[in-house]
């Protein structure tokens, strides 16, 4: 390998010297020196170092099969050999597009059997926006074309998802936020119930916000809501039950399509293939990315909808594409990867198994700790609230700097956990064994123990 030819220290070098990393502030980058991640097999990624780190995130939430696969090396190399690009503009397609567009629809809800694929979550974001909105107006309701969305929704970094997002750091950033799109309260019961107020309740009023604002735009105006089941970046947001049967109910009473955004959850996460499945919604569309290809490839998707699809496909051309729209090896890589999940029965292990045995666990080793204020989790996706006073729910100040010092802490320790705000963030891959899930929480465990001890000095 060519990086063995350098040292750390060059590596790094030329890093902070060229290198614009995403969502990173360069300054406490340089100062700390940026950890050069040089390989990874199973469940553990490895730096330059020589340090084994357990990844609690599978990378990005998206290595579910977990790394060193050699299947998926192979379906790419005996790929790159046969056809290592060809597009699908031409009247032309390729086996393994039609294989997996097939795959992808047999997999999905019955009532969606048609695929359309990009290279990103960002990128399948701007094409199912575009097209709900080409729908509307091919449907002769051009106005229709306002779409919901929730405060710390992340739909990507494009001009498009991050005015479609919640993020309010990224639309401080963006200059004028792109119009056509409105934000109401996430279903984040532990901090936004009210007092007495139970799950159900808030869910149902988190969801009345929806019906209000498609009220006050006028539901001819609105096209879509949007949302992830489950809020991911936005710190592991799991809605009440009672959330999104009601806004099921409130999307077909006013004709509103529900785009459902799994770049996160698609793909086994949550326990089935997608959290539609596990959470009983019917979407219009669904985005996906990430755990299509276990991240070994750049792949993502929207699943378009029978009632979208018949209409797009029966009105012309639709001039929407991407020169890597199903490129032929990300595609043999998304078979290969599928072909594991199920071979290995991963999204059964997670239904039955470890999604339980992980959030029981974590709650019996850290569920009573001093900095705890809630532990919860949806299949292999768990949030650690970090909290100053457990009764009263107080922060520490500022913002989000305990959970950074829990973060930094658990690294010290092997193992990488994410820090949203307050919220410590556990998306780990599907092959965590309840043997991982032990040594995890001991990590979680001191982690916390090493950040009371700093707190308190
Ligand atoms: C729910 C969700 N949607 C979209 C995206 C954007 O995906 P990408 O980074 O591949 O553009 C992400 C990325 O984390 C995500 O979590």
């Amino acid at each position: 390998m060519a990086y063995k030819n350098f040292s750390t220290e060059q590596l790094q070098s030329m890093d902070n010297a060229h290198h614009l990393h995403p969502f990173t502030d360069h300054d406490e980058l340089r100062e700390q020196g940026v950890r050069v991640v040089t390989n990874a097999d199973g469940n553990y990624v490895y730096d330059s170092e020589g340090n084994a780190i357990l990844d609690a995130m599978a990378g990005l939430w998206c290595v579910n099969a977990g790394y060193g696969r050699e299947e998926l090396a192979r379906a790419a190399y005996e790929q790159m050999q046969e056809l290592a690009y060809y597009n699908t503009f031409f009247k032309t397609t390729h086996p393994q597009v039609a294989l997996l567009a097939k795959r992808v629809a047999d997999l999905a809800p019955a009532h969606i059997n048609q695929v359309f694929f990009g290279s990103s979550g960002s990128e399948s974001n701007d094409t199912a926006i575009r097209t709900v909105r080409h729908f509307w107006a091919l449907e002769g309701k051009p106005e229709k074309h306002i779409i919901i969305s929730r405060h710390d929704a992340y739909h990507g970094s494009t001009i498009a998802a991050t005015s479609m997002g919640g993020m309010g750091a990224m639309h401080s950033q963006l200059g004028p936020m792109l119009p056509g799109f409105v934000h109401v309260i996430a279903p984040y019961a532990y901090e936004l119930a009210h007092e007495g107020e139970n799950d159900h309740d808030f869910g149902l009023r988190a969801a009345k916000a929806v019906e209000d604002a498609i009220l006050e735009a006028g539901a001819e105006n609105v096209a879509a809501f949007v949302g992830e089941p489950i809020q991911g970046a936005g710190g592991v947001k799991i809605p009440p039950a009672s959330y999104w049967p009601e806004i099921q109910r409130i999307c077909r009473k006013y004709d509103v399509l529900l785009m459902l955004d799994e770049v996160i959850t698609g793909f086994g996460r949550t326990g089935a293939w997608f959290a539609a499945e596990s959470m009983g919604i019917e979407p219009d569309t669904i985005t996906v990315a990430k755990a299509i290809t276990s991240g070994y490839q750049p792949l993502s998707a929207v699943l378009v909808g029978d009632r979208i699809a018949k209409t797009l496909a029966s009105h012309g051309e639709y001039y929407h594409g991407y020169t890597y729209s199903g490129h032929p090896v990300a595609c043999a890589v998304a078979l290969a990867n599928i072909d594991i999940i199920e071979k290995e029965g991963l999204i059964e292990r997670v239904r039955d198994d470890t999604g339980e045995y992980l959030i029981k666990t974590l709650q019996s080793v850290v569920g009573d700790h001093p900095l705890v204020g809630e532990i919860r989790g949806f299949g292999l996706l768990v949030a650690i609230e970090i909290v100053k006073d457990k009764g009263t729910k107080e922060r520490f100040e500022p913002s989000g700097s305990a959970a950074a010092i829990v973060r930094d802490r658990s690294i010290e320790g092997g193992m990488m956990m994410r820090a949203v705000g307050d919220t410590m963030i556990l998306s780990p891959p599907l092959t965590w064994t309840r043997e991982t899930i032990d040594g995890a929480a001991a990590i979680v465990k001191l982690a916390l123990d090493g950040a009371q001890s700093k707190l308190n000095t």
